[in-house]
């Protein structure tokens, strides 16, 4: 199990403990009710902080970590045909470098009627470009693919489901429309992201006002969007 302590600097932190809560609120509700958390398996779990907001699902990775319950790669998932209710990704999809071998692997252990919930950076203008030009990792559009190369898990393309949900939709939907249905589709989190430096990153704006500004963004309507750093949708096995 997480010894709780070892993460003890993000559930200090006001403004990431909200964060984190928030993310895994939404990953939550997008799985709904009807799974058992010990049929629901985190992909890419890394320190186990879906426990910090009271979540009690499996955890898995392919780095090591005292939190995991299982170390195994997306690709790769150790479980029996249909044996799952949900998988839950939270900022995971777009460190894994064959996505397509990942959703035939995720096809083959959910149940008919089991969901993949993603949690992944979205792509409005201000998100688009922060990712682009002031973070520290890739935000590609311009390779034609969807899987890249990689020699460690933490290489990435942030512009991953940008790519397969908007660029090339179509694609999506002719390639896998037949085993999966995009449910739920959400976009979450605004500028207090960017002012708050990121997960690895902190900055001098007080966590308890970012905490209040990520509350405030939470409650805009759709005209916010252009502004939101994040996006969760489900998707359904048929
Ligand atoms: C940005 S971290 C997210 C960690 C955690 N979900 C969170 O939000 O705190 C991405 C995680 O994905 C894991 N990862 C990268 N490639 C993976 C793969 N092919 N299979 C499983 N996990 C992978 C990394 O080891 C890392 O822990």
């Amino acid at each position: 199990m997480t010894n709780l302590s070892q993460n003890s600097d993000i559930a200090d932190d006001e403004y990431l403990s909200a964060f984190y809560r928030c993310a895994y609120g939404h990953l939550a509700t997008v799985v709904g009710t009807g799974h058992q958390p010990s049929r629901t398996v985190e992909i890419g779990s890394g320190r186990g902080l879906a426990r910090l907001s009271g979540h009690s699902w499996w955890h898995s990775d392919v780095l090591p970590s005292e939190a995991l319950t299982l170390r195994n790669s997306a690709e790769r998932l150790p479980f029996h045909d249909q044996s799952l209710d949900a998988l839950i990704l939270k900022d995971t999809w777009h460190h894994i470098p064959d996505i397509e071998a990942f959703l035939d692997e995720a096809h083959r252990v959910l149940r008919v009627g089991g969901t993949i919930a993603v949690f992944d950076p979205y792509w409005g203008i201000l998100a688009r470009f922060v990712y682009r030009f002031l973070h520290q990792e890739r935000w590609d559009t311009r390779t034609p693919q969807w899987s890249f190369p990689s020699t460690d898990p933490w290489d990435s393309n942030q512009a991953l489901t940008y790519m397969m949900l908007r660029r090339d939709r179509e694609d999506f939907h002719r390639r896998w429309g037949d085993r999966f249905v995009l449910t739920e589709y959400q976009r979450h989190i605004g500028p207090s992201f960017l002012l708050s430096g990121g997960v690895s990153r902190r900055t001098a704006v007080s966590g308890a006002w970012l905490k209040r500004l990520l509350s405030w963004e939470e409650r805009r309507g759709p005209w916010f969007d252009h502004f939101r750093f994040f996006h969760v949708f489900g998707l359904v096995k048929q």
